[in-house]
């Protein structure tokens, strides 16, 4: 797997793994898939201290999981925090995609002077909390029942790491 910046040409597998944790999962609380189009504008936002990346097999070039820096706010006294997203696809899951993703995050995070990185996630979504768990993040609080998908309320878990 080669991890690298996100291309243009990326936003349409980007946005298929996304759909696919829109549909069938908690891991966003998007209820309906998001175009393409919608996912161009989205992907011009990123860039310099918010890099999209994207996994990509070394062999089909295919992309299989991508991961972002987003801004935490957009007041400036919270400009040393960011928020970041990782989405593998289904088929290549738990095989070490979500691990590499989240390192190079850290590294980007680390080179563009963020101090603090913060993951909202679900709280019946396991494989992200042990991911950002054995990442050495923390579990910073849990809001109860501001989600609401699948006709139920969903916790949040504000995982945070200082770095
Ligand atoms: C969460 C997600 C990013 C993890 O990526 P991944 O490539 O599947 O994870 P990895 O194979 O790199 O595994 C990393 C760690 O996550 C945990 N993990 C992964 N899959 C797991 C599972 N099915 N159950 C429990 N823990 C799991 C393990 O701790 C694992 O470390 P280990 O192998 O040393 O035990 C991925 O499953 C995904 O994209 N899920 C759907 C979208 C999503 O939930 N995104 C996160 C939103 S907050």
């Amino acid at each position: 797997m080669i991890i690298r910046k996100a291309q243009e040409s990326d936003v349409p597998a980007i946005t298929a793994i996304y759909n696919e944790a829109v549909i069938g999962s908690t891991a966003t609380f998007d209820l309906e898939p998001v175009s393409v189009e919608e996912r161009l504008v989205w992907f011009s936002k990123y860039g310099g201290r918010y890099p999209l990346i994207a996994a990509e097999a070394k062999a089909s070039g295919e992309v299989i999981g991508w991961g972002c820096l987003s801004p935490y706010s957009e007041k400036d006294g919270y400009r040393f925090t960011a928020e970041h997203s990782i989405y593998v696809s289904p088929q290549y899951q738990n095989q070490g995609v979500g691990k590499a993703l989240l390192q190079e995050l850290l590294n980007l995070a680390q080179q563009h002077g963020f101090h603090s990185l913060i993951a909202r996630i679900s709280s019946e979504n396991t494989a992200s909390l042990n991911l950002h768990l054995g990442f050495g993040f923390v579990q910073a609080g849990v809001l109860r029942e501001v989600g609401y998908k699948f006709d139920r309320w969903i916790d949040i878990v504000l995982m945070q790491k200082l770095l």
